[in-house]
């Protein structure tokens, strides 16, 4: 058994925000007391707390992890252990992996890799299409019972409404999420970073924010007509959260996450440095701005990171030749106490709620601490300075824009089924 002393619990399911102990034994969390009351046997593990906060296990629903296929840029396993440093305990990985993750063998392989590295639990979501080309619809029903958690061609979107519509249909049966990378791909085609005074200052092809609010605007219709869940992946423009809210005045099953890049950067950031080239590209300001108060306002469901590690020799080229895509887990609550917190935006129950019971729900799961309840939990300090070294990630790839940036506020220890699988 471990006993978790002194901590400040932080559980948005419950509303709780108290010094509370929790006692874990085995996978499953066996009592939540006041603290000091909760009588532990005499051969429990402690772990002190105290100045820290005590959360759910984050939930990270966006990241790649590259394998199979990309092994030299991560694996399963490194990208889980840099996911553990970050304190996540569970991560959803997209299926744009060589092969693509369109069928159950492919899902039960990631699976199986994921038991042996150990720790971070890995939720595959598997494609939307064969091979995510836009063409046939993939085997989603036998994806579903191999272990997939939710549909996605990301790295592009759905390639016609007509296959949208289809995928939504075949979803909302098997009450899966639909997770849309949305992108009208016409409007999109050749651009490296988002349109704008900056894309005609440094002489690259951008691309409009309607590239990505046409697409949402597309699949909000569909989620209308076919009553599917429509979850709105790395939303990054103001006209997209538009959308957002207005499919949830309208009742319909729409969620949306925002990246902590999105919230952090912008499109004036950008200076022929790859390492600040992705997809959804850095936006203009007034969408940065649109996309902290939908993280206020409850608009924005998640936070996640689209962890996208791309290694050196892919990465270190001309901006415009280079792959889309940064790593995301080391520094995603580093920049959401920065960004949301300690800028007074958000209350730290709101900002823990976009970690935890926030994807939690997008993916219909809970995320609470209780008795009862999975022993997942996410130990974090609010105020101790440290600095990014992106040299120390055991990630395979360096494609960070924030190394070298110090943060106040870290992961200090990652718990999963009752295991303490990273400790700072
Ligand atoms: O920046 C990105 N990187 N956006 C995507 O949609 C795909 C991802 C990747 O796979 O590298
Ligand atoms: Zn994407």
């Amino acid at each position: 058994m471990l006993l978790i002393k002194n901590g400040r619990v932080v559980d948005p399911a419950s509303k709780t925000d108290a010094a509370l102990d929790v006692l874990l034994d085995g996978e499953k969390i066996r009592e939540v007391g006041a603290a000091g009351k909760i009588s532990a046997p005499q051969d429990a593990e402690i772990f002190d707390a105290s100045g820290l906060i005590v959360a759910p296990g984050f939930i990270d629903i966006h990241v790649h992890l590259r394998e199979p296929g990309q092994e030299s840029s991560e694996t399963i396993e490194t990208g889980t252990r840099a996911a553990a440093r970050g304190g996540f305990t569970a991560v959803c990985c997209m299926p744009n992996t060589k092969p693509v993750n369109d069928n159950a063998s492919v899902t039960r392989f990631i699976l199986d890799r994921a038991k042996i590295a150990g720790g971070v639990r890995v939720w595959p979501m598997g494609a939307a299409s064969v091979g995510s080309k836009g063409e046939a619809i993939a085997e989603i029903a036998g994806m579903k019972e191999a272990g997939i958690v939710g549909v996605s061609d990301d790295g592009k979107p759905i390639a016609t409404a007509k296959l949208a519509r289809q995928v939504m249909d075949y979803c909302r049966s098997l009450d899966l999420p639909v997770i849309e990378h949305a992108e009208d791909v016409s409007l999109a085609a050749g651009a490296v970073m988002r349109e704008g005074v900056t894309s005609t200052r440094l002489g690259l092809r951008g691309m409009p924010a309607a590239a990505e609010s046409v697409c949402v605007a597309r699949d909000v219709q569909l989620a209308e007509l076919t009553g599917a869940r429509l979850h709105i992946a790395h939303l990054s423009a103001k006209a997209s959260l538009e959308q957002v809210r207005w499919a949830k005045s309208r009742g319909l099953r729409v969620t949306c996450e925002a990246t902590p890049h999105h919230f952090t950067l912008i499109d004036e950031d950008v200076e022929y440095d790859s390492r600040f080239k992705m997809n959804p590209p850095l936006a203009a300001r007034e969408d940065r701005e649109a996309l902290l108060a939908g993280l206020a306002d409850g608009t924005v469901d998640a936070i996640a990171t689209d962890h996208a590690p791309h290694e050196p020799a892919l990465k270190d080229v001309e901006f415009d030749r280079a792959p889309f895509g940064i790593l995301g887990f080391e520094t995603a609550l580093a920049l959401a106490l920065e960004q949301l917190v300690h800028s007074g935006r958000l209350s730290l129950m709101r900002m823990v709620e976009l970690f935890t019971s926030g994807p939690a729900r997008i993916l219909g799961i809970e995320s609470k601490i209780a008795a009862g309840q999975a022993a997942n939990l996410t130990i974090f300090s609010l105020d101790d300075s440290w600095t990014y070294d992106v040299k120390e990630s055991p990630s395979k790839s360096r494609n960070s824009p924030f190394d070298g940036r110090t943060f106040k506020g870290a992961p200090v220890a990652t718990i999963v089924a009752g295991r303490v699988i990273y400790q700072r």
